[in-house]
């Protein structure tokens, strides 16, 4: 990448982690993440008030460690990007407002960003391929999402969860097992010491013909089960739990391979730090004779470097967006 590459400072505050990335053209310079995690421990959950607060407060340390980790000062900055949505409104605002705020004072340009974007195409970052026709998984604690990747800007979204997110599931039933708020990873550290054939819990629409999910039963399932067992054994539940989530995972990602003819495949979002899902995501894709993009674990998680990723590719396409440009909680990334 020549030195002459456009500087790009993006913002990323949708939900509980206020995140700043710095790069030039391509290439990350700085990624920042400040997370709420311990902030929302307390009630359970994220909570939308706290969060937008807690951004504020949080932006500008983060903006200047990026800065100070790049070796850059804010006027060396070209562009400004920020997540515009889906997410929290009043979080979303926040670092909408700051990055429209710093591209006015420094006459640059202003780029929205598509959360679901980033995630979708984290795992190419770095890679040196661009954006390669593919079919891509993306689990998040919102979202769960196969969509077929015709090219960059290019989606069609082939199915989604008709209920619960993956990462919700996993997060409800940490809650239901006494686990720490985010569920997630503590169920997936507790499930790699337990039986995963332990308990049967329901495949649910594995079946059903089309790119659907539906995770609301499973964790319906476990409720049901925990007052039956004289003592739980909570590595058994968790490991037979995120194993039936993977299994239905896997198996459909791949059918949507198959069937799309797509020899690549990329998965990304939170839950794809799963230890099991990136296993077993694997083994399927090399059985198929498919190619598995997996996020880098730390661009798993939201963080900013994926949405300055995508406002590198719209910059070197000249896109831009102009500073009207709002916020939508419920963008969407595909008919
Ligand atoms: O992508 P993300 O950081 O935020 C959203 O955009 O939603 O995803 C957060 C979700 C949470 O539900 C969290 O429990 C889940 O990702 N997660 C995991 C793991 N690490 C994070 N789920 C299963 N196994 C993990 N290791
Ligand atoms: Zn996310």
């Amino acid at each position: 990448m020549p030195d002459a590459a456009p500087i790009l400072v993006a913002l990323e505050t949708s939900c509980d982690e206020t995140a700043v990335a710095v790069l030039r053209g391509e290439e990350l310079l700085a990624s920042e993440v400040a997370s709420q995690i311990a902030l929302h421990a307390a009630y359970g959950g994220v909570v939308p008030e706290v969060a937008s607060r807690q951004h504020l407060r949080a932006l500008r340390p983060v903006l200047t460690a990026a800065m100070h980790t790049a070796g850059l000062e804010i006027g060396a900055v070209d562009a400004f990007a920020a997540t515009s949505g889906p997410g929290l409104a009043s979080s979303l605002m926040i670092g909408a407002c700051a990055a429209k705020g710093l591209a006015v004072a420094l006459g640059k340009p202003f780029l929205a960003i598509n959360h679901m974007e980033g995630h979708l195409l984290s795992p190419f970052f770095g890679t040196g391929i661009g954006v390669p026709p593919s079919v891509a998984l993306i689990v998040s604690g919102g979202h769960t999402l196969l969509v077929e990747i015709e090219a960059f800007s290019r989606y069609r979204l082939l199915g989604q969860t008709q209920d619960d997110a993956a990462g919700e599931a996993f997060d409800k039933v940490g809650k239901l097992l006494g686990l720490p708020y985010p569920g997630g990873p503590n169920v997936d550290r507790l499930a790699r010491t337990g039986d995963p054939t332990r308990h049967h819990f329901p495949r649910s629409m594995l079946d059903s013909g089309d790119f659907h999910f539906s995770f609301s039963g499973l964790k319906t399932a476990v409720r049901y089960l925990l007052p039956k067992l004289e003592t739980p054994h909570l590595p058994d539940l968790c490991a037979s739990f995120q194993e039936a989530v993977v299994d239905v995972l896997v198996e459909k990602t791949v059918r949507a391979a198959n069937t799309t003819r797509r020899k690549i495949v990329a998965v990304s979002g939170g839950v794809s730090c799963n230890s099991r899902l990136r296993e077993k995501m694997q083994q399927a894709c090399t059985r198929h004779g498919l190619r598995l993009l997996l996020a880098s674990p730390t661009l798993c998680t939201d963080n900013a470097a994926m949405i300055g990723y995508v406002a590198a590719l719209k910059l070197a396409r000249g896109e831009t967006s102009p500073l009207t440009t709002d916020i939508d909680p419920n963008l969407r990334l595909a008919a």
